[in-house]
């Protein structure tokens, strides 16, 4: 049975304001968390024995996934004292590893074919896969140059504009063989995509790229988190097309003529008023009151969160447990969590809404 590590260290620190009290992989999209939908993404395909590689605020994963059954699959957590990189994140399991595995870059959004990904790994016979996807601009990732038969010729992080030969990057998911593990120095800071990847190649080990134009995202930023959204509501990602323009979880109360345009998602345990307007694509999480002839659009709301009534809200992220007042107005605002703008207040366009005790970073 192939295994899978999904690497979740990272600080998500880009999507701050949102991951200032929330790991990365524990933002929702569509309402579940984000590690959610890649575990029932692996257990499509039968991939049951996951392992996470973490060392940040891990604490809320646990809470929520336990030991996966619930889930259907079987989780172990392992975690690193200090960062490990993502070589050393992978050495750092390696006593659970039984042979032949996935390794997943947790901020990864795709609905991935992980039964033909490993189809093709043994048919090529290669020591490393990895999996690629066209981007625009490739210099924010790992570029991947490969031959016509698909063998890996140069893998290149980070590169420079002038480097780029190939718009085809590193999409974050790995299928290796066990004993790639014996070339990463235990105990160690090591990178994959520039040590261990490098040094498999320089000395010519079969590793072969794995290109697919299917649906991809990144969520290392707020605007990307937007993005993904925006796609999956507008129907681009296989497994995620809704025939609905409306769906809503249990016990929901909504009053008539809500939606206006776009598809539109309300959590459980949520109250809509009257006259209140949902133009898609809108995602409102669970234990949400919306109050009379609010208009929301193209937004993205999570859990435990009140609007007003006759407030505007468009292009915004509202974190859990904030209360918008009456009548406000908020374009392209990106509020972190339990924040409770003062009524008349304005908030200027675009706005980052950091909570108390954190920090606002350059990237
Ligand atoms: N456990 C653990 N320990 N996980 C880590 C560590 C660590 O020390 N460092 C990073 N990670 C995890 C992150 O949480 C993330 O899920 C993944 O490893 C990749 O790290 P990022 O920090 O998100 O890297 P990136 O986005 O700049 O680049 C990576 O992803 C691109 C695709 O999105 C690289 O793999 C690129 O080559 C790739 O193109
Ligand atoms: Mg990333």
């Amino acid at each position: 049975m192939t295994q899978a590590v999904i690497l979740v260290g990272g600080q998500g620190t880009r999507l701050r304001p949102l991951t200032c009290n929330l790991p990365k992989p524990m933002v929702p999209v569509l309402t579940l968390p984000f590690l959610e939908h890649v575990i029932r993404n692996l257990k499509e395909h039968k991939i049951t024995d996951i392992i996470l590689a973490q060392h940040y605020l891990a604490e809320s994963i646990h809470t929520y996934f336990g030991d996966g059954s619930k889930f259907g699959v079987k989780l172990t957590y392992v975690m690193e004292e200090s960062p490990r990189g993502t070589a050393g994140a992978i050495k750092n399991v390696e006593q659970y590893l039984k042979g032949t595995f996935f390794v997943l870059n947790g901020d990864i959004f795709a609905n991935r074919n992980f039964t033909d990904m490993l189809k093709t790994h043994r048919k090529n016979k290669a020591k490393a896969t990895i999996a690629l996807t066209p981007v625009e601009d490739p210099t924010i990732y790992g570029v991947v140059e490969t031959a016509a038969d698909n063998r890996v010729k140069r893998f290149l992080e980070k590169p420079k504009k002038e480097e780029v030969t190939t718009n085809y990057i590193n999409a974050g998911t790995y299928i290796l063989s066990r004993d790639i593990l014996a070339k990463i120095q235990a105990g160690a800071k090591v990178s994959i995509e520039r040590e261990t990847f490098p040094q498999l190649l320089a000395e010519g080990a079969p590793v072969y790229g794995y290109p697919s134009t299917d649906y991809w995202m990144d969520t290392g930023t707020t605007e990307k988190y937007m993005q993904l959204h925006r796609d999956l509501l507008a129907g681009k990602c296989e497994g995620y097309r809704f025939a609905d323009d409306l769906m809503a979880g249990v016990k929901i109360k909504i009053h008539n003529s809500v939606v206006g345009t776009g598809k539109v998602i309300v959590g459980n345990n949520c109250f809509i008023a009257a006259g209140v307007v949902l133009n898609g694509p809108v995602v409102i999480g669970n234990n949400c009151a919306i109050s009379t002839d609010t208009v929301i659009s193209d937004t993205v709301i999570w859990d435990n969160t009140e609007v007003g009534s006759s407030a505007n809200l468009r292009s915004c992220v509202i974190a859990n447990d904030c209360l918008i007042p009456d009548n406000m107005s908020l374009n392209g605002v990106i509020m972190g969590d339990h924040i409770k703008p003062k009524p008349g207040g304005k908030i200027a366009a675009g706005a980052r809404l950091f909570p108390a005790g954190c920090e606002e970073t350059t990237p």
